[in-house]
């Protein structure tokens, strides 16, 4: 028995305690880099995305993480695992600091692994949990998608706590960006910063499109949706959608576990697998690192009125 385990306020069967992490996808954007290196190692100035990801749900609370790996991912592994070699290498020369750097991801929290065979979609990617997960709700966490701050993660876990069923991050794109996401057709609730789901399309045309919230990497799923998922059919691109098995939730009957929500997002979000938004996310995160951004600042101006000398010239 565990002596961690909190007995005033023990974890109920409806209590979201796990996040999924699926790491599967080919990351074809980013080819070539992602030919054998995952591009959820990619590092953002020098922390791999995926660590910012375990370390948003380790601050929403969720400490049990289930990554779901396919080919080529022996990286993430051997990231959030011991460095045996390495850390006594640094413990010899003294040199603390990075010592402490290389044991963070690894004491970080508890990470499990399941592999997905084949990249059949990230539908199939969260199927693949199912075992681990069991009955509870869930929440799932793209490991190329970096949201600011874990307040976003928190309330989603919040608002399942209150209606249950699933939870949906949105954010408010341009028409012409739709077809990049799902998008939600939503209703308003008394809760400014909350939506409800009515209906949810995977990557439509502007034409087709129900409203300009886009779907982000972000969900708390109930248990329902495991059932559901064994059933959709391969959907847009050949691919088991999530969106198709959440707008079945969101049609289905409160009793079934049915009923999705939206929480509108606040602050950024950097989806890392795009290679423009990759370029800012390293940029405005060094830029968070003062003997980084005054070092670089110079440098940045420099380029800019150098470029612009160039287009004016
Ligand atoms: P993406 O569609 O962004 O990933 O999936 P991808 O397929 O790797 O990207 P591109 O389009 O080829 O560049 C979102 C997340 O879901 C995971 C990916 O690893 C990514 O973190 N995923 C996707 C899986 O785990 N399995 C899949 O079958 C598909």
């Amino acid at each position: 028995m565990s002596a961690d385990i909190d007995r005033t306020n023990p974890p109920t069967s409806d209590t979201v305690t796990k996040a999924v992490i699926p790491v599967a996808g080919l990351g074809t954007r980013f080819l070539p880099a992602t030919k054998a290196t995952p591009k959820e190692m990619l590092p953002i100035v020098d922390k791999p995305a995926i660590q910012y990801v375990v370390e948003e749900a380790v601050q929403s609370g969720l400490h049990d993480v289930l990554m779901i790996t396919g080919r080529n991912k022996r990286s993430i592994e051997d990231h959030f695992d011991r460095a045996h070699e390495l850390e006594e290498a640094l413990a010899a020369k003294g040199e603390e600091d990075r010592l402490r750097s290389v044991r963070a991801s690894n004491d970080l929290a508890q990470v499990h692994y399941v592999r997905q065979g084949e990249p059949r979609g990230l539908g199939h990617a969260v199927l693949c949990a199912e075992a681990h997960v069991g009955e509870s709700p869930f929440a799932v966490l793209l490991g190329d998608d970096l949201i600011e701050s874990a307040d976003l993660l928190c309330r989603m876990i919040e608002v399942r706590q209150r209606h249950g069923g699933s939870v949906v991050a949105l954010m408010e794109v341009e028409p012409e960006q739709v077809s990049l996401y799902g998008c939600a057709a939503v209703e308003p609730t008394e809760e400014e910063d909350v939506v409800t789901v009515t209906d949810l399309v995977e990557k439509p045309s502007p034409e087709e499109a129900p409203s300009r919230w886009a779907i982000i990497g972000r969900y708390v799923c109930d248990p329902a949706v495991f059932p559901i998922l064994r059933h959709t059919p391969p959907g847009r691109g050949g691919e088991i959608q999530l969106t198709d098995a959440l707008l079945e939730l969101a049609r289905a009957k409160p009793e079934e576990g049915g009923g999705v929500h939206g929480v509108l997002l606040r602050g950024r979000r950097y989806d890392t697998g795009n290679k423009a938004d990759y370029i800012r996310t390293v940029v405005d995160f060094a830029f968070r690192r003062p003997e980084l951004a005054e070092e670089l600042l110079p440098w940045l101006r420099e380029f800019v009125d150098r470029q612009d000398a160039v287009d004016h010239g």
